[in-house]
């Protein structure tokens, strides 16, 4: 059923099939589980997601949720095309008064990692109880820092995707699977 799935052309650059929208799914549900079970039935977490990539994995993430939680966004910006440019914005704050909270930061993909270190900047004089992160993808060849990533759903290649809330300029967050960039085209 997966080889089903055609290219695409997305601006100047064709994309394959990479995840089908099945296997994420199943990543998310498995990631909602074990915080779920690691913070428990009382924790109230503030889910804190940060935007734009994370719209559909935040949405699917909170309604498996299945305690009481907060939701918030922030918002930050690294990428122009398929290259991170190293410098990361901060467009849009959090206004909410984290003291003593447990926070799971919930990231749609973890590459370099600069992103990850402007975060831990930005929420470490909060006075936060708890301080977790979930990124749905990672990939590992392109991270260099060393801060911990308490969940990850999956590890992927060091290649550029698209697709469930992730953009090429601003296109493909749309798809509900996830597309790789095919080499070269
Ligand atoms: P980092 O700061 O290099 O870790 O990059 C984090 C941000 O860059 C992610 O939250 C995404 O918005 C974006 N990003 C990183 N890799 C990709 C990719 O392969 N496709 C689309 N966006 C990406
Ligand atoms: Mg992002």
């Amino acid at each position: 059923m997966e080889n089903m799935v055609p290219d695409i052309k997305l601006l100047d650059k064709k994309f394959r099939l990479y995840i089908h929208a099945s296997q994420i799914e199943e990543t998310v549900k498995k990631m909602v589980q074990k915080v779920a079970d690691d913070l428990g039935e009382d924790a109230c977490p503030v889910f804190v997601g940060v935007l734009n990539g994370v719209f559909m994995f935040m949405s699917d993430f909170v309604r498996h949720y299945p305690y009481v939680c907060q939701v918030s966004f922030l918002k930050m910006s690294s990428y122009e095309g398929t290259d991170s440019t190293g410098k990361v914005k901060t467009l849009l704050g959090i206004n909410e008064d984290l003291k003593g909270r447990t926070v799971v930061v919930l990231e749609d993909i973890v590459d370099t990692g600069n992103t990850l270190v402007e975060l831990h900047s930005l929420f470490k004089d909060k006075g936060i109880k708890d301080f977790r992160v979930a990124t749905l993808f990672f990939k590992p060849e392109s991270y260099s820092k060393d801060l911990p990533i308490e969940y990850v759903g999956m590890d992927i290649d060091n290649r550029f995707i698209v697709g469930y809330g992730l953009d090429y300029n601003g296109v493909g967050r749309n798809l509900p699977h996830i597309y790789q960039n095919i080499e070269d085209k």
